[in-house]
């Protein structure tokens, strides 16, 4: 039978040394050390065999010989490094000469050893070598997959002072990984994006971002699809099954439409908020858990926890960060915006020629009330890609039913409120933030109208012109239009 093998012992089988000698007794000696360590080895007698070797099979380590009799061990050396500069070579040397071993190391030898060498002294020579060479290509992958991750970024339209409130929301709570966060908002007002973006932002990024669609799943599946089971945990239970919550490991899980969740099945979330581990269906043991948890809900909790259909509880335990998505009709500055992002991104996919909006399109884009939100707007923009084609998009590409309306904005987040971020932040930074909050509340009472906002304020229009400058809130661009048609 063969023996059973530790996860460390299995790497080693794994990793494959080229020892490079022309004397016999210094190579069998060699391969025999590195074989007691479970290393594979292969084994070259002189220049010509070595170079053949490196040529068909790849290897994650050299001994090599500074003198062989045909090609100089510094020749064979150079030839390496020029076609894997990575691959880790040891030189040996019998005479001890220094220089050699120093001219070794510049042309990219990871190390050198003297001859005759003691068997404990190539162990470990070894073992710290392919060690910090794993760490080295661990990292390197580490770097790509970021960079990768920052290549996919979705991007985040905030042109509205109230969706850059939301991001300065989102870039706080990302970095406290372990914090748990609600995000509330209507149907379509970017809600996923805003979960995606806390993952991405945060030191979990790399790691799995699961995402669970609460309404979808039937109580009990979705129970054992959070929480796993074991073998026979009910009918229909075969095998054993890891649930989301181990799958995200160290992750983040996303637990869309929570306020959907079935009553039981929220009291056993809260333990895992509490608690932080979890038993799986039919088990019973407790695995711990390592998981940041983002609920998002496009119902007001407050009223299900009034009609007893959430768990008040639970509410309190996810409510520790809330971050709020106003709906866009209470962001008319974002609309433009949105829109012309959604047209290069359609009019490159489905190859036409739309470079921007016309004026009219423009009034009727942003004196419609969006019900559906982003999401209804980003569908509206794919439409008119997939049936039309111009140079400018006019009204006559737009659906009809975008009339304009007045919007009911009473619903909207509360402008003056805002939640503090977790762990520390600065009296100066939250005056910023206040500051910003009241002079866009106030910029709206006045309709757009500097002087007048002024004067409300006490304060000289040069100054609030200067704040407004400092904040960069596009979408102010002068007294004269209200804000409401921008
Ligand atoms: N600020 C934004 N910038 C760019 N795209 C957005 C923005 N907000 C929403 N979207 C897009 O609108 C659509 C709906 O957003 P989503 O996050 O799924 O909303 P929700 O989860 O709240 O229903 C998605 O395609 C999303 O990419
Ligand atoms: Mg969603």
């Amino acid at each position: 039978m063969p023996p059973v093998l530790r996860a460390q012992e299995m790497a080693k089988i794994m990793e494959k040394i080229l020892i490079v000698d022309d004397e016999d007794f210094i190579r069998e000696n060699l391969e025999r050390i590195l074989k007691e360590e479970r290393y594979r080895t292969a084994i070259a007698k002189n220049g010509e065999e070595a170079l053949s070797f490196l040529k068909e099979a790849s290897f994650d380590l050299v001994f090599l010989d500074l003198r062989l009799p045909d090609i100089s061990g510094i020749e064979i050396l150079k030839k390496i490094k020029e076609s894997d500069p990575d691959l880790l070579v040891i030189v040996m040397t019998g005479y001890a000469s220094v220089e050699s071993a120093v001219e070794a190391l510049k042309s990219g030898a990871y190390d050198y050893i003297k001859k005759p060498f003691k068997a404990d002294v190539i162990k470990l020579i070894v073992r710290l070598a392919l060690e910090a060479q794993s760490l080295k290509r661990e990292i390197l992958s580490l770097k790509k997959q970021r960079e990768g991750a920052r290549g996919n970024r979705p991007v985040i339209i905030s042109k509205s002072l109230a969706m850059k409130e939301v991001l300065i929301q989102v870039r706080e709570v990302a970095k406290h990984a372990e914090t748990t966060v609600l995000i509330t908002g209507e149907t379509g007002t970017g809600k996923d994006l805003a979960a995606r973006a806390i993952h991405d932002l945060s030191s979990r990024a790399n790691r799995p971002f699961i995402e669970v669609n609460c309404a979808t799943l039937p109580a009990n599946l979705l129970e054992s699809e959070l929480f796993g089971h074991e073998t026979g945990a009910f009918t229909g239970a075969r095998g054993r099954k890891i649930g989301l919550f181990e799958a995200a490991s160290t992750g983040t899980i996303f637990l869309d439409e929570i306020g959907e969740m079935e009553l039981g099945l929220q009291a056993k979330l809260l333990r895992v908020l509490e608690d932080k581990k979890i038993r799986r269906l039919g088990g019973t043991q407790l695995h711990e858990i390592d998981v940041r948890i983002i609920a998002a809900s496009n119902q007001d909790l407050r009223e299900a926890i009034k009609a007893g259909r959430f768990r008040e509880d639970l509410f309190y335990r996810l409510h520790i960060v809330p971050i709020h998505m106003p709906p866009l009709r209470a962001r008319p500055q974002d609309i433009l915006a949105l829109s012309n992002h959604f047209l290069s991104e359609y009019a490159k996919k489905f190859s036409r020629n739309f470079e921007g909006l016309s004026r009219e399109a423009e009034v009727l884009l942003q004196s419609y009330c969006w019900p559906g939100n982003v999401r209804e707007l980003r569908h509206v923009v794919e439409r008119i890609c997939i049936m039309h084609d111009a140079k400018v998009l006019g009204p006559e590409h737009l659906p009809k039913e975008l009339t304009p309306q007045v919007c009911d904005t009473t619903l909207a987040a509360d402008p003056m409120h805002f939640p503090l971020p977790p762990g520390g932040f600065k009296l100066d930074e939250m005056i910023e933030r206040f500051t910003l909050h009241l002079v866009v509340e106030v910029m709206q009472r006045a309709e757009g109208n500097i002087s007048k906002a002024a004067k409300l304020l006490g304060i000289p229009r040069g100054t609030l012109r200067y704040k407004l400058d400092k904040f960069s809130l596009e979408g102010y661009p002068g007294e004269k239009k209200p804000i409401s048609s921008l």
